[in-house]
């Protein structure tokens, strides 16, 4: 790898495609303004990004464009050093996938029929002959898109294992899919699919308890570790159901995500999800209020006329007791929460909470020490099993804390 200034950022938001080389096809849409953007956030999980470019593809944006978001020269025609081969051959020094985006109606079709006359479509081909694995991301008018060719053709590359990502029907157009989903895509096509087949549930986010129609009692959770929880579950292959509360985070458009607000309404979910789908993994991140109002008031409690407010609060049912006696089989991972405790007795006070609620793993944290729990993009956990051991996650990204914790549940969860 050269020391281009632009590489600067390879591995600022994750390792995921750490020693992955990807080939960023740009064709002519203008939704090419957005490949930048895709490289670098590919670069920033740790792929090194080679472009190529379709003729059409640099009438929209510059060739130094591409050139100064990766570092790396931009192929713009074939020559006497056959870069299609070179590339995507098949020899030991390949790219590891073909990312084209945006991917023309015309490109599309080409590569279907077998056709390359352009640098993207011969790289695609010669892709497919070296089991290259490719991804599509379309962008054209609402109306090319919908051309029965174009249809037919992307069922016949989805049946010769092409993944197609997007698009957005909006505003007449067939617009490109989000930078996140694409580079989400690409991290889940790279990744070993070790919970294929596997139906993961996940709690997330705060609860909250109504005090009136318009107060809550809640609590500082954001829901970012449940969202990073869920979407390493999908990145691995498997099934996953998130049951959500009023958090903030951004949520994996893949997951079936069921809205809740109360403790109440979330045990009523897990539950009755545990009761009709067969669950193997349940993960609960989620920061469930302890505490409701014994009676809620049914209209907006006036301050003008209620000087002093006094609430009579009962504890809410506790989700994580119930769910291995409804689903003994069910692999039981929650997440629990401290404040300001030594390492030891945050261990001692995980492994009491695991022998209560039967759970098979208790991720421990520390919301009171810097850069952990509630809000922030970073964790530190202590997973503690059935025997007391201890595996220690250092603070590190919610989403590198989300890999390791699948990592240890992907090995002790005999499914
Ligand atoms: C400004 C402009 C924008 C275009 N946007 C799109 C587009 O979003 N999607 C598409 O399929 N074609 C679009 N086209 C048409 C393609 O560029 C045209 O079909 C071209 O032959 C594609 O060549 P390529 O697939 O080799 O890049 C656009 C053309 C122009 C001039």
């Amino acid at each position: 790898m050269n020391t281009h200034p632009s590489k600067d950022i390879i591995g600022t938001l994750g390792n995921e495609l750490n020693g992955k080389q990807i080939v960023l096809c740009v064709t002519g849409s203008v939704a090419a303004v957005q490949s930048p953007d895709i490289a670098r956030n590919l670069m920033r999980h740790s792929a090194d990004v080679f472009t190529v470019m379709s003729q059409m593809a640099q009438k929209i944006i510059h060739p130094y464009l591409m050139e100064w978001a990766t570092g790396n020269p931009v192929i713009t025609e074939l020559t006497g050093q056959i870069e299609h081969v070179a590339l995507a051959g098949e020899h030991p020094r390949n790219v590891d996938l073909v990312l084209i985006a945006p991917a023309t109606a015309n490109t599309i079709s080409k590569i279907t029929c077998g056709i390359d006359d352009t640098p993207v479509t011969t790289v695609a081909s010669t892709a497919f002959g070296s089991g290259i694995p490719i991804i599509v991301v379309p962008a054209m008018h609402e109306s090319m898109y919908r051309h029965p060719i174009l249809v037919e053709n992307r069922k016949k590359l989805t049946a010769l294992g092409v993944d197609f990502v997007g698009p957005r029907l909006e505003e007449g157009k067939a617009k490109i899919a989000g930078t996140e989903e694409i580079v989400d895509a690409v991290i889940r096509r790279l990744t070993p699919q070790d919970m294929a087949g596997w139906r993961v549930l996940v709690t997330a986010g705060p609860t909250l308890e109504y005090i009136d129609p318009v107060r809550v009692i809640t609590n500082k959770s954001s829901g970012k570790m449940g969202a990073a929880v869920a979407t390493e579950a999908l990145r691995r292959g498997a099934e996953v159901t998130l049951v959500y509360g009023s958090g903030h985070a951004i949520l994996p458009p893949e997951a079936h995500v069921i809205h809740v607000e109360t403790s109440q309404e979330m045990y009523d979910a897990v539950v009755s999800e545990l009761k009709s789908e067969r669950i193997d993994v349940v993960i609960a991140t989620a920061a469930v209020g302890d505490w409701a109002l014994d009676q809620q008031y049914d209209h907006k409690v006036s301050t003008r006329r209620t000087p002093e407010l006094v609430v009579k609060l009962r504890p809410t049912p506790k989700i994580i007791d119930e769910i291995k006696t409804i689903s003994p089989q069910t692999f039981l991972v929650a997440f629990r929460a401290e404040h300001k405790l030594s390492n030891e007795d945050l261990i001692q006070s995980a492994y009491d909470r695991l022998k209560r609620s039967k759970a098979d793993l208790i991720a421990a944290n520390d919301v009171g020490r810097t850069g952990v729990g509630f809000k922030v993009d970073t964790n530190e956990i202590f997973i503690v099993d059935g025997n007391r051991n201890v595996v220690h996650i250092p603070l590190t990204t919610k989403r590198e804390v989300a890999k390791r914790l699948l990592d240890v549940i992907a090995e002790r969860c005999s499914r």
